[in-house]
């Protein structure tokens, strides 16, 4: 019985009570910004966690105070036994949401029905076919849009991430927000974050602002509606007058939102990254097979966390590549 003692705290007090485990590399879609045109070099097998390892150091990590876990990749629906790792993690006392691009969803419906798992969070970056093709280089745009529906329809808590890239996919701002007008979900428009090799540049961001001046304009000013910011949450949010869902804004690069960050995120091959952009990493998937008590290097990894953006701390420090290109590739680290 897991009886949580401690807490993981960093030197800024910030208390991380909240896991993502990326649990693959691998991914069924190939978004030119998330990774690199010719694909990434899959780390060896015998290098990642096994579904046994998983549960245990994610066991560990609920002993030190996570209450909340959500499952990333690649795309983590493609992990050999992931129905064995979503029933097992779901015994244990969290909330566990996964964050995926859709495209296997029906197959889970009733396993994520049977555990519990509520938050689903799905990529969908234009409500248009062939731009879907252009942008994931592959051809799933229906079965996306079909699962969508599906899980909205069921009753999960469904949001959809779309990183929104000026030239690419802002002329349709105004058409993901009226998605919203009947179906009960979350469209989050997520700002371009830099990653070795994913074409990023400054002029490509859309921030808050534009979003809203066109939320304004299709609208109309009065009828945006702002919510109320969730405890630890990334997004700005809204709702317009009269619509079932919302949409919001993750404004990383803009306006970052560490103050209150409550993040970790365990790689594939069992490495802890103290923030989605921090270029160092702690092994823990070596300690564990050499059957050391891993606490203490789950402890000592966030402890030294930046206070912002792994020390990027200034927009000009996104002009310094150097600042992002040691970094892992988004496909690896998950979101
Ligand atoms: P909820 O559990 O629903 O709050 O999910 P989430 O927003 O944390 O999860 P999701 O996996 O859907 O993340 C959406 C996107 O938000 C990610 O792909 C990132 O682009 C961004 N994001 C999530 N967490 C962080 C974070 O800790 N820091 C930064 N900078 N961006 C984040
Ligand atoms: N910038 C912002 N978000 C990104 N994602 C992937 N690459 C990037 C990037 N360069 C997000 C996608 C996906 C999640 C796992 O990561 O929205 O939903
Ligand atoms: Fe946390 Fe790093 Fe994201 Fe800031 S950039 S919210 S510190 S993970």
């Amino acid at each position: 019985m897991i009886n949580p003692t401690e807490h993981i705290a960093d030197q800024f007090g910030r208390i991380h009570d909240y896991l993502r485990i990326s649990l693959t590399e691998r991914c069924n879609l190939r978004c030119f910004y998330c990774m690199p045109e010719d694909g990434i070099v899959l780390s060896e097998k015998s290098n990642l966690m096994s579904h046994e390892e998983v549960i245990a150091i994610a066991q560990q990590f609920v002993q030190l105070g996570v209450k909340k876990i959500r499952l990333t990749g690649g795309e983590p629906l493609l992990k050999k036994n992931i129905e064995k790792i979503i029933e097992e993690l779901s015994q244990l006392p969290i909330s566990l949401g996964i964050t995926t691009n859709g495209i296997l969803l029906e197959k889970y419906i009733d396993l994520f029905n049977k555990c519990g798992v509520k938050d689903i969070n799905i990529s969908l970056d234009t409500l248009n076919k062939e731009k879907f093709e252009q942008i994931t280089r592959r051809d799933y745009f229906d079965k996306v849009l079909s699962n969508i529906d599906l899980y909205e329809k069921n009753g999960f808590n469904v949001k959809i991430n779309n990183v929104i890239i000026k030239g690419t996919n802002d002329d349709e701002i105004a058409d993901f927000i009226a998605f919203t007008k009947n179906r009960n979900i979350a469209i989050r428009f997520i700002e371009f974050m830099p990653f070795d090799g994913n074409k990023w540049n400054t002029e490509k961001i859309i921030t808050l602002d534009d979003i809203l001046k066109v939320a304004k304009e299709r609208f109309s000013e009065e009828n945006i509606i702002t919510l109320k910011s969730k405890k630890n949450g990334t997004a700005k949010n809204f709702r317009i007058n009269g619509f079932k869902g919302e949409f919001g804004v993750i404004s990383t690069v803009s306006n970052p939102f560490c103050d209150s960050c409550n993040r970790i995120r365990l790689t594939a091959n069992g490495r802890i990254k103290n923030c989605l952009f921090s270029s160092t990493e702690t092994d823990l998937l070596t300690p564990l097979r050499n059957g050391e008590n891993i606490a203490e290097h789950i402890k000592k990894g966030i402890l030294h966390k930046f206070k912002v953006r792994g020390g990027m701390e200034t927009n000009e420090d996104f002009f310094n590549e150097d600042n992002f290109t040691k970094n892992r590739n988004m496909t690896t680290i998950g979101g």
